[in-house]
């Protein structure tokens, strides 16, 4: 239990040069040692994936995370498109395809909206771990440990309002926790965020 858990970042962004929040998280996370960060539409500009080398990497990590910014409450194309084709049968799922199984799945997002839009009473009205179910059973039929979203509300005046450095101090506490293996075996059933969490338990790291 020595060694730190191996995270692999993929990160999806289809306009990287305009990204505001998820760009500078990208940056962060790549300068840590047990953190492999891959930008997805930098590799695969033509949505060609390698599927031999996708499961070689998932294979060599404990801790799968998907970095997106939210479009149309859901990841950008090529995520998708990378489970289509990555998460074949025989390797993540089916008899033989137990590839996954006892890692570690959490996205990593950014949205436009406030927080309390994304809520039943909100004009989003659902909340965004509702939002991204399909992705929690996704992780949940490959035999992965689902974790909450860590998300930014409010994205697009993060910067303005002076929210994103503490933002990005909290990702990385959080990729720090992750590696220690800060909060295995814990019951999240009923968090809609980790990110409460992060505050609350790794206040000394940020
Ligand atoms: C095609 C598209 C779809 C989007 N869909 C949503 C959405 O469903 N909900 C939301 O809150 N924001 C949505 N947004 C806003 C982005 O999530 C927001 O611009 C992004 O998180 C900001 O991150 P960045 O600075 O890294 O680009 C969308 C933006 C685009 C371009």
């Amino acid at each position: 239990m020595s060694s730190k858990q191996r995270i692999l970042i993929l990160f999806a962004h289809p306009s990287p040069h305009r990204s505001e929040v998820n760009r500078p998280m990208f940056v962060a996370s790549k300068s840590l040692a047990h953190v492999t960060a891959v930008d997805l539409y930098r590799e695969y500009p033509t949505f060609c994936i390698d599927i031999d080398r996708e499961q070689q990497r998932l294979r060599e990590h404990d801790v799968l995370i998907f970095h997106f910014p939210l479009y149309w409450y859901s990841t950008p194309s090529l995520l998708k498109e990378w489970q289509d084709l990555v998460l074949e049968y025989g390797f993540a799922y089916g008899h033989e395809g137990k590839a996954l199984a006892g890692k570690q799945f959490m996205c990593a997002l950014s949205a436009s909206g406030p927080e309390k839009a994304y809520h039943a009473d909100g004009y989003n009205h659902f909340t965004i771990r509702e939002l991204l179910q399909p992705l929690e059973q996704m992780a949940d039929f490959v035999g992965m440990t689902y974790l909450p979203p860590f998300t930014l509300f409010g994205a697009r005046s993060a910067v303005e309002d002076k929210r994103l450095s503490r933002h990005i101090a909290q990702w990385t506490a959080l990729l720090n926790g992750l590696g220690d293996r800060a909060w295995h075996g814990h019951n999240w059933d009923d968090v809609i965020t980790i990110n409460a969490w992060v505050t609350q338990h790794m206040e000394e790291r940020i």
